[in-house]
């Protein structure tokens, strides 16, 4: 940061504000305050990588919030942070003084906090730390923001922000409403801050499970945007449409610009052809591949129809369950991605990743790489850090959460067959009280 002068006296002091500014509060008002007491006042704004590293990814996008803090009275400049680790900035900018909340003095922040203070040591710079704003917090604002919604422009291009913020990011199934709101409210946390779902698989074996139908495109488009607008209604994370086949070319169009609209991100179509069966049946059933050149001609057909930058459609390789190897699936990936598509995903039904590993490595090689999807629900053993070694970009657990409600619910029905009360069933059930308050504004 250059410092200024004024007849050979330095006469104005450089400060160093770190913040993530998604959403703004008083509480960052009288921080800003404090540090133009001080002197002149540079921001570095955590990047979305920095901030995805402990927690989500911001609702507005890096360049939103440097307009947002740059006009902010008293910041003279926005620099981009792009680790959650202050020093490399400081270090670059030798700011006079930092100025901090003092709600970082314990947790995961302390070690920040004093890498903080030792880097300052290094050229005689000072630490000040404003006391936390009561009744101010960024959980309960991002909380409130949950409720309002948002929009779907936002919705739709987070998937996208994620891709660059994350190595990997994790997606579950959802069949309705309420499997959407556990996808975006589960979370832990962990040392390394909160560990939560990035977004919801809008899975057509669950969706067509809960209704009761065969995974074979029963379940035509209305019927499946009914449950998509279900969980827009009451979540904010992105969506990752399962679009079968995709249908017809002509079909597909429409169900891009519908999926669009509503604020979903991505769709993914598989490259199958007549009626499809769900892909973990194998070569059990009949299922025939739909040929490169018609396959293609559908992604190309659904990048024309549509309207967004953000939209993105995947195209799914169904050689390995299909029993056609590696070789099969790799000349597939390179016509797809040719043909515009965004991204891949590959699926196995082997109880091993080794094959998909295989085609990672092969595919991580391939000059216009685009992000990867895996799906590994045989290969179950198969842990994240393994997926993101081997280049993976998008985990998608498919069908997690309709596989444990179905059998929980199945266990009550025979309990109180079994004995002709509902006592028997009454400890593994949510007591009343609590799902009366599960869903807010329920009172
Ligand atoms: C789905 O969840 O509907 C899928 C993934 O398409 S799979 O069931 O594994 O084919
Ligand atoms: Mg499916």
């Amino acid at each position: 940061m250059k410092k200024q002068f004024c007849r050979g006296q330095r006469v104005t002091k450089s400060v160093y504000v770190g913040m993530s500014a998604d959403l703004i509060h008083p509480g960052h008002i009288n921080i800003l305050k404090r540090a133009a007491e001080l002197g002149e006042v540079t921001v570095g704004l955590l990047t979305d990588k920095a901030i995805a590293s402990y927690k989500r990814v911001p609702f507005m996008a890096w360049e939103q919030r440097a307009e947002v803090v740059g006009n902010l009275k008293g910041v003279v400049r926005v620099v981009p942070q792009h680790t959650l680790d202050y020093v490399p900035n400081l270090r670059e900018y030798r700011p006079d003084y930092v100025v901090h909340g003092d709600d970082w003095q314990t947790g995961v922040q302390a070690k920040t906090r004093q890498a903080v203070i030792d880097a300052l040591a290094e050229w005689g710079g000072e630490l000040v730390e404003v006391a936390y704003t009561q009744g101010v917090s960024s959980t309960q604002l991002n909380k409130a923001l949950k409720e309002i919604g948002t929009t779907p422009d936002i919705r739709r291009a987070s998937l996208r922000r994620m891709l660059h913020a994350k190595p990997l990011v994790r997606f579950l199934d959802l069949h309705n409403a309420l499997s959407g709101l556990i996808i975006e409210k589960a979370f832990i946390d962990t040392p390394q801050g909160r560990r939560e779902f990035d977004g919801m698989w809008a899975s057509s074996l669950t969706d067509s499970t809960a209704k009761g139908k065969p995974d074979i495109e029963a379940v035509d488009t209305t019927g499946r945007m009914n449950t998509l607008n279900e969980v827009l209604e009451v979540t904010t994370k992105p969506i990752i449409y399962d679009g079968d086949t995709g249908g017809k070319p002509e079909h597909f169009v429409f169900t891009v610009r519908t999926l669009e609209r509503l604020g979903v991100s991505a769709v993914i179509i598989e490259d199958k052809t007549g009626l499809k069966k769900n892909s973990l049946f194998g070569t059990d059933v009949a299922q025939t591949q739909e040929s490169i050149e018609a396959f293609s001609d559908k992604i190309r057909m659904g990048k024309l129809a549509q309207q967004s930058e953000d939209f993105m459609i995947f195209a799914r390789l169904e050689s390995l369950i299909l029993g056609k190897g590696v070789d099969h699936a790799m000349e597939r990936a390179e016509a797809f991605l040719e043909a515009g598509a965004d991204g891949i995903m590959i699926h196995s039904r082997q109880k091993t990743p080794d094959e998909v590993f295989e085609f990672c490595r092969r595919y991580n090689k391939l000059e216009n790489r685009k992000p990867l999807v895996a799906v590994p629900s045989s290969y179950n053993q198969t842990t994240e850090q393994e997926l993101e070694d081997n280049g993976v970009n998008i985990v998608i657990y498919a069908n997690q959460l309709l596989r444990s409600a179905y059998p929980a619910m199945l266990g009550t029905a025979v309990s109180i067959l079994k004995h002709a009360r509902s006592s028997e069933c009454d400890e593994r059930m949510m007591p009343i009280k609590e799902i009366l308050e599960l869903i807010p504004g329920t009172k």
